[in-house]
């Protein structure tokens, strides 16, 4: 491990995705496969270890966004099955056969090549096929179903392992999801009534594996994992990460002393500054200047003016307690018996708490623990 001089940090608590998993294990459907998405490495929380950690835990399916991602959780030592969400792509197809992830596949030309790829290969090969029922992203269009499926049928060296779909509404709108199950019902009884039963059928993100009555036995939650909710009409699960520094400088200015770029902010009163080694270049958000608020002593303490590249400057005037270099801060999380959520942020930044957490950097390192 390289040596670490910059104290800026995320901690992910391993315990706690594991505790969140099997929060929801106990939400979907009784004997459900558990697939968790561990995409854009693990929402920031680091692919490999949660992965590891899961597996542990007990759960059967990994999903990743890209055959690149797949490739690293099998480096890592994951036997589990692991599904393409967006398919591999023109140029990944191979790869994935051979190191047995599991394409999604939403149109014929792809079904087809991976059809030969398969043959070339003299292997059977799963997929999962998808269906559009409302999200207008991957996935045939219901009035495509049968010309897919009649194309399908003739891919001899695939087998037609799992179907599934993907709520647009789940966090907001339980009739647009009812819509989107119903059609998806539609959907599975034409793949029935080919004589086909794929062993998985999958449809629930976080929201609709906390939310929705399960008729299916797969899950694929995601960000529920992590700790935030889905949605505004979700309670949060156990929150992992914790972003954390300390303080770089602290220094005294009078009033009237304006506080970093443009000068957006000026101090009314003899003001005590803490300048935080964490910018915008380790993803948090530059539009949090004289918005958010860090943790100090377990006290809030706002952020003034603008956020930098790789500094922040908060008021630490009203802090109990001494502040100095070395002071620990904690930007995301809990200090002493305050807390400050990935919602909270990403509420003030006009995003979700997926945006913020997958747009921490590479630059912040991440630790690991498991209690
Ligand atoms: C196809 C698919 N399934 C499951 C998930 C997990 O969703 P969430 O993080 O909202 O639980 C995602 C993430 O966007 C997805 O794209």
């Amino acid at each position: 491990m390289q040596p670490r001089f910059r104290p800026t940090v995320a901690e992910v608590n391993l315990d706690a995705i594991c505790r969140n998993f099997a929060t929801l294990r106990t939400h979907a459907r009784q004997g459900s496969r558990m697939l968790a998405a561990l995409k854009a490495d693990a929402y920031g929380h680091g692919a490999p270890q949660v992965a590891r950690a899961l597996a542990a835990a007990g759960c059967e399916w990994f999903g990743v966004a890209s055959v690149e991602e797949g490739l690293e959780l099998r480096a890592s030592g994951i036997a589990q099955p692991i599904l393409l969400l967006s398919g591999a792509g023109r140029t990944g197809m191979e790869t994935s056969v051979v190191n047995e992830l599991t394409n999604v596949i939403y149109d014929v030309g792809t079904a087809l090549r991976l059809n030969e790829v398969a043959a070339r290969q003299q292997r059977i090969v799963p997929i999962h096929i998808k269906i559009d029922t409302g999200m207008g992203r991957l996935g045939v269009m219901p009035s495509e179903w049968a010309l897919f499926l009649d194309a399908i049928g003739a891919c001899s060296s695939l087998h037609i392992e799992g179907l599934l779909t993907h709520f647009s509404h789940a966090d907001e709108s339980p009739k647009r999801t009812a819509e989107q199950v119903e059609c998806f019902e539609t959907a599975i009884a034409a793949v029935h009534a080919r004589g086909w039963k794929p062993t998985f059928v999958h449809a629930d993100n976080s929201a609709g594996t906390l939310g929705f009555e399960h008729r299916y036995n797969m899950a694929r939650p995601g960000i529920a994992l992590y700790g935030p909710a889905p949605g505004p009409s979700f309670e949060p699960l156990e929150a992992a990460l914790t972003l954390r520094t300390e303080v770089l400088f602290t220094k005294h200015i009078p009033a009237g002393t304006p506080v970093s770029y443009a000068g957006t902010w000026t101090s009314k009163r003899p003001t005590q500054l803490a300048v935080l080694p964490i910018g915008y270049a380790d993803g948090y958000p530059r539009v949090l200047g004289g918005r958010a608020h860090v943790l100090v002593h377990g006290q809030r303490a706002p952020i003034r003016g603008r956020v930098c590249m790789d500094l922040t400057m908060v008021d630490v005037t009203d802090i109990q307690g001494n502040v100095e270099e070395g002071t620990p801060v904690v930007l995301i999380g809990a200090q002493g018996d305050a807390r400050i959520d990935v919602t909270e942020l990403a509420d003030l930044a006009g995003t979700i708490s997926y945006e913020v957490l997958t747009g921490l950097t590479a630059r912040v390192p991440r630790t690991w623990e498991m209690l």
